[in-house]
């Protein structure tokens, strides 16, 4: 056999087996492989029977070339051997009692915990939930809620003015209106939702937050019943030793007007810091709807009486959670949400 004939058959030889090692699936077709290549009657040991016909010269050349490419063999062998050991070895060692990696788990902010706590307290006394949008017409957001022209509110100071006649809603009043509106009485819905107020931010005042307002109107509707609502909020919401008052005040969308209280969730009513010792917190306000508030959306006033009351969920969450700057639940502080 001529030289070149020993080269292209150790060649051949040698990718044949390059394509058999690649193939190689498990551990026995490695055995498999190696009988192949390396055992008695196998492929290495056939070309070194057949080297006896070669001249010397060709004879030490084709020993030369058949050697390397048999140590390579082994080695390559060895070397998967090796691996597939170290990887059965792994598998052998895997405990499976030791505790997974728990993905971490988001959880609801602070004031969607409380926002929800308030609007299930609402649902369980019948009241359905109402929606309205954060930007509005000024008719929905003043006029219709009797609010005239000139009232303070109304002055670029206080309000977010986008374009002509649309603001962001300063308070949750207007989806009264929306609702009013559409419904015809008998109506019981809260509305809970984002308003904005020019406010310099400071530990009481952040230029977003949130009300829950509160309608009910149908014939024979009374202070009373106001009053059983909030008292039956406070305390379903706050514990069954709440206590509630209302002192008057003003508001041009509901007459006669109320400011409401509740008693102080920190010291019970006892007076302390947070309540500069007075053992009352001021929650929001409240009254009987204004009857010129029904003449814009068309209800017979002299047939329909209605209650109406607001709630800042803040307030609320800041009294619940000792959270002494409203500002922590805007700022996004992992620290303070993991508290929660
Ligand atoms: N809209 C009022 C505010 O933002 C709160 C309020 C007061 C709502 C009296 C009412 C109400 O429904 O009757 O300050």
């Amino acid at each position: 056999m001529p030289e070149m004939d020993i080269q292209k058959t150790i060649q051949t030889l040698e990718r044949e087996f390059r394509s058999d090692l690649d193939a190689l699936s498990d551990s026995r077709t490695l055995d498999a492989v190696r009988v192949k290549y390396l055992g008695r009657k196998g492929k290495i040991s056939g070309l070194f029977k057949a080297m006896g016909e070669l001249s010397p010269d060709n004879k030490r050349l084709a020993g030369q070339y058949l050697n390397a490419l048999k140590e390579q063999i082994q080695s390559a062998l060895d070397e998967k051997t090796a691996v597939k050991g170290s990887a059965a070895a792994e598998v052998d060692t895997l405990d499976i009692t030791l505790p997974g990696n728990r993905p971490a788990l988001g959880h609801y902010h602070p004031l969607s915990v409380v926002l929800r706590q308030i609007t299930d307290c609402f649902k369980g006394m019948g009241f359905a939930i109402a929606q309205g949008p954060d930007v509005e017409r000024e008719y929905y957001n003043f006029e219709a809620l009797n609010i005239p022209k000139g009232h303070p509110a109304r002055d670029m100071q206080d309000t977010y003015f986008v374009s002509g006649d649309i603001v962001l809603r300063t308070h949750t009043s207007p989806v009264q209106i929306h609702v009013m509106e559409k419904q015809k009485p008998p109506v019981r819905i809260i509305a809970p939702g984002r308003c904005y107020r020019r406010d310099t931010p400071d530990s009481t005042h952040s230029p977003v937050f949130h009300q829950v307002e509160g309608l009910c109107v149908d014939e024979g509707i009374s202070f009373a019943d106001l009053k059983g609502v909030i008292q039956t909020f406070a305390k379903r919401m706050l514990g069954s030793d709440m206590k509630i008052r209302f002192r008057p005040s003003f508001f041009p969308f509901t007459e006669p007007s109320a400011e409401y209280d509740f008693s102080c969730v920190m010291c019970r009513g006892k007076g302390c810091r947070i309540c500069k010792g007075t053992g009352w917190v001021e929650i929001s306000g409240a009254g009987m709807v204004n009857p010129s508030v029904f003449q814009f959306v068309d209800y017979d006033s002299e047939k329909y009486t209605g209650f109406a009351f607001g709630m800042g969920v803040e307030r609320i969450a800041m009294l619940l959670y000792e959270v002494h700057d409203i500002r922590l639940f805007y700022e996004n502080d992992i620290r303070f949400l993991r508290q929660f």
